[in-house]
This record gives C-alpha cells, structure tokens and sequence, in this order.
C-alpha cells in the first residue's frame, strides 16, 4: 500500500528549520495493522499528514499504490485523499453547526456522490456505528465517544482503502477508549483496511500487528511482545513480517 523511502521533512522556524523527519523508510502492507508511539513532538503526526497527502515531504519518496504522493499535483492529491484514504483525529474535528448525517455526508461531496444517495449512505454509516438515533444531533450535543463514531463514520462512509488515526482515543476516557479501540479493530477486521494509529497509549498500540516508534524523526520497529494480530493479512505473511522484524531489530543491535 506504501513504501517510504529516505522521507525528510523540515518546516521553516523564523531563521532556522525544524527537522521533524530525518529519513523514515517504511512499507505499509495492504490489509495492515501498523502503531506509531513516541515522545511528544517528535514527528509522529508530522508522518501522519504525509501519509495521507496532507503535507509533503522536504524530501523522499511517498508510494502510495504505485504514485509518488510527493510528486503528485494538488489536484491529484486531493482526489486521492478523497476517494482512498480516512482520517480520524483526537478532537474529532467534527464541523460543530452540522448535524452527525451532514458531517458523514460532507465526506462524499468532494466524490460528486448525488444528494440523495449521499444522505442515504451517511444514515446507514452512522446506524452501523450505533448512532441511528442521534443523526439530527449537532457534536455539542453527543458525547465524546459518540462524536468520535461521528468521525469514524465520516472517515469510512466512502469507503476509502486506508485508515490514519492521529490518537484517536487520546480524549476519551478508558471505558470508551476501549469501546472505540474495538470498534476501529472489528472494522479493519472486517474491511480489510489498512491502518496506520499513532498512539501515546501502549495498551492500544499492543493491539496492532506491528509498532513503530518516531523518536528524533527517526522511525524503527518494535518486535512484537506477544502473537501478533491476524486479521485480513494471511497468518503466513505475518509470521515472515515478524520474522523480519526480528532481523531488523537484531541488525541494529
Ligand atoms: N506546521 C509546523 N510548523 C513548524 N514546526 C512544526 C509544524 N508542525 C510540526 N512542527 C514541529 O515538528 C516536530 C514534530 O511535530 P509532530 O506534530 O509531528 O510531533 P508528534 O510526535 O505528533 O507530537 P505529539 O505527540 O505531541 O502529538 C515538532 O518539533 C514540532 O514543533
Ligand atoms: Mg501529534
């Protein structure tokens, strides 16, 4: 799904630059289940954005499916990002004057999706996450796990092939942590999304297949602490995956 190469991003600071990535190489495989962790500020959302066309890199190369999102025009971008990829952030980023049916519906415009159609899709979207009863309400009056099934509908009801998660849980408390978390799980399961979580919390990321950790803008791979997650990516492959986790990380000592 994407393979990283040698991606650097540095953002201009008055006179000086901010290396927030010195060189991540990485490959996404389709149908995966990958964790980013790391301290505060050091360049986890920053690999975030990039991956899904929404910065791009100072330098290196971003395939995704074959394009180079780094080279790519805004238009083409833009309609990649429309059609292909989800995002779902820690404040939900919810508009706050729109209803939970017109935030859903809002992620099929860019589509050209007919109105009808698209009201029909946001409603079942949001019934499917359990909000069937709460279309007509705006975010001010949902709660935060309820804003965030919001969100996750939003992300999900064009069905893209990927899913970024900027700490999606980082403002709920652990009851509905652990109900979004399954959420998220069983919808990957069941889709055979791609995902890619930043996380501070480890016993979210544990539920990943692999984990990556962001320190210093530098990406490396933790090996897995128990059996990894088998979800649509066939048992084999991920026994090779973790295989060659293992040698990594031996490589590096
Ligand atoms: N738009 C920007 N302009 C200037 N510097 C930025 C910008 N965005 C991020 N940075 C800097 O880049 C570095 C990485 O930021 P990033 O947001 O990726 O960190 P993070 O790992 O997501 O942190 P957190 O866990 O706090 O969310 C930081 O030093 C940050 O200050
Ligand atoms: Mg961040």
């Amino acid at each position: 799904m994407y393979k990283l190469s040698g991606v650097t991003k540095n953002y201009q600071k008055g006179r000086g630059s901010v290396a927030a990535l010195r060189g991540v190489d990485l490959v996404v495989e389709d149908g995966e289940w990958l964790a980013i962790q790391g301290p505060t500020g050091h360049g986890k959302s920053t690999l975030l954005q990039i991956l899904g066309g929404l910065d791009r890199p100072s330098a290196g190369i971003v395939d995704f499916d074959g394009r180079d999102l780094a080279q790519l025009r805004e238009t083409e971008v833009t309609r990649v990002r429309a059609a292909s990829i989800g995002f779902v952030f820690q404040t939900f980023n919810l508009v706050p004057t729109l209803s939970a049916q017109e935030n859903v519906e809002a992620a099929l415009v860019p589509l050209r999706v007919p109105a009808p159609s698209r009201r029909l899709r946001a409603a079942a979207a949001l019934e499917s996450l359990g909000l069937g009863d709460r279309l007509r309400h705006v975010p001010g009056e949902l709660s935060g796990g309820q804003q965030q099934r919001v969100a996750i509908a939003r992300a999900l009801v064009k069905e893209p092939k990927v899913l970024l998660a900027d700490e999606p849980t980082g403002n709920l408390d652990e009851d509905t942590r652990d109900e979004i978390i399954g959420l998220l799980e069983q919808l990957w399961r069941e889709r055979g999304l791609t995902m890619v979580l930043v996380t501070h919390d480890s016993s979210v990321a544990r539920r990943a297949q692999r984990i990556g950790v962001m320190k210093n803008g530098r990406l490396t791979f933790k090996k897995p602490a128990r059996p990894v997650n088998v979800g649509p990516v066939a048992a084999e492959s991920v026994v090779a995956a973790e295989s060659v986790v293992a040698a990594d990380t031996e490589a590096e000592g």
